[in-house]
């Protein structure tokens, strides 16, 4: 049989673990045996009560990650209350939808603050004790909201959840010297989010619908299992994007199309060649590229 995956002696934040699916982290974190800051504008202390009461090690913090003062005061909880830290995970998010005409400057500005500024700011800070730590790990959350979204009036979301998953193929070539790995998740959990297929996803995980509290359980610890290990200092991918959906986990990639190839290219050629630019037939995936893979 195969060894446990163990986090004894690592210290890990989990920002917006007061609940939904940053709690599920927190907790599978902490029962495997790493220290954890429960950072949450709100229910931080009730989560490291029950972190406690099942043996784990935690403590609360409950700086607001999406201001640069609030994210050095969570890496400065880290360090005080447990010396080290080794692992972020990037997980504080808010989602009020809006239509794009109804969207203000404020609700756009929001979202970026909460989902874009906030792995940036909370990563800046903890980036010199991950160079530290030797092993340092930063998972970032990102959405098929980016990708391919199935809900409507996210435009905001999208566009902060597509920044993070340029950060990530950039930090994590800027990581790879001081032995960092940075990945992203795209995860699908029923938590506070509306999600269209509710019942389905309940019914997956072995959930009654109508219970509340089970469905968030289960399916946030299927998506925990996917964010532990890329917390582990023996996973070494990095600038991946990683779906996780309820017991799916899947390599999320860009590709790029074989197109056309055209010294002499006029728009008409564009135009009747269209079709092609878009067949996916052959199509690259673009990998990050210190791999060696990509087709540039
Ligand atoms: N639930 C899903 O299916 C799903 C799908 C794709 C992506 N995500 C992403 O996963 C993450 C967690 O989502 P969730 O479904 O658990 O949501 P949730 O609303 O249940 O939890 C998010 C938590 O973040 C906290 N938070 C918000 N702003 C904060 C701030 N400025 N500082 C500190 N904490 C803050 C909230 O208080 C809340 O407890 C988000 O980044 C979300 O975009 C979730």
């Amino acid at each position: 049989m195969s060894s446990a995956v163990s986090f004894d002696d690592h210290v890990a934040i989990v920002t917006g673990a007061g609940g939904g699916l940053g709690r599920g982290y927190a907790k599978l974190l902490a029962a495997r045996g790493a220290r954890v800051v429960v950072n949450d504008l709100r229910n931080a202390t009730a989560v490291v009560e029950e972190i406690s009461s099942l043996g784990g090690k935690a403590v609360a913090d409950e700086h607001d990650i999406s201001t640069e003062e609030g994210a050095r005061g969570v890496v400065r909880t880290a360090v005080e209350a447990f010396g080290a830290l080794d692992a972020v995970v990037n997980n504080a998010g808010v989602f009020p939808a809006c239509p794009f005409l109804e969207m203000t400057w404020e609700i756009f500005d929001l979202m970026q603050r909460v989902h874009t500024y906030g792995p940036y700011f909370t990563t800046r800070y903890a980036w010199p004790h991950l160079v530290e730590s030797g092993h340092g790990r930063v998972v970032m959350v990102s959405a098929k909201a980016t990708l391919w979204g199935e809900t409507r009036h996210l435009t905001h979301y999208g566009a902060a959840k597509g920044a993070v998953l340029g950060m990530t193929r950039q930090l994590a070539m800027e990581g790879a010297e001081h032995g960092i790995c940075v990945n992203a998740v795209l995860p699908s959990a029923l938590t506070s989010v509306e999600h269209p297929r509710a019942r389905e996803l309940a019914r997956r995980v072995g959930a009654d619908p109508a219970d509340r509290e089970q469905v968030v359980e289960r399916s946030t610890a299927l998506a925990a299992a996917v964010v532990a290990w890329l917390c582990h200092p023996d996973c070494a991918a990095n600038g991946e994007f990683i779906r996780a959906q309820v017991g799916e986990v899947r390599q999320v990639s860009f590709s790029m199309t074989h197109g056309i190839n055209d010294p002499g290219l006029t728009v008409e050629a564009v135009r009747d060649g269209f079709d092609a630019i878009l067949d996916p037939t052959g199509a690259a995936v673009l990998a990050p590229l210190w791999r060696n893979q990509a087709p540039l």
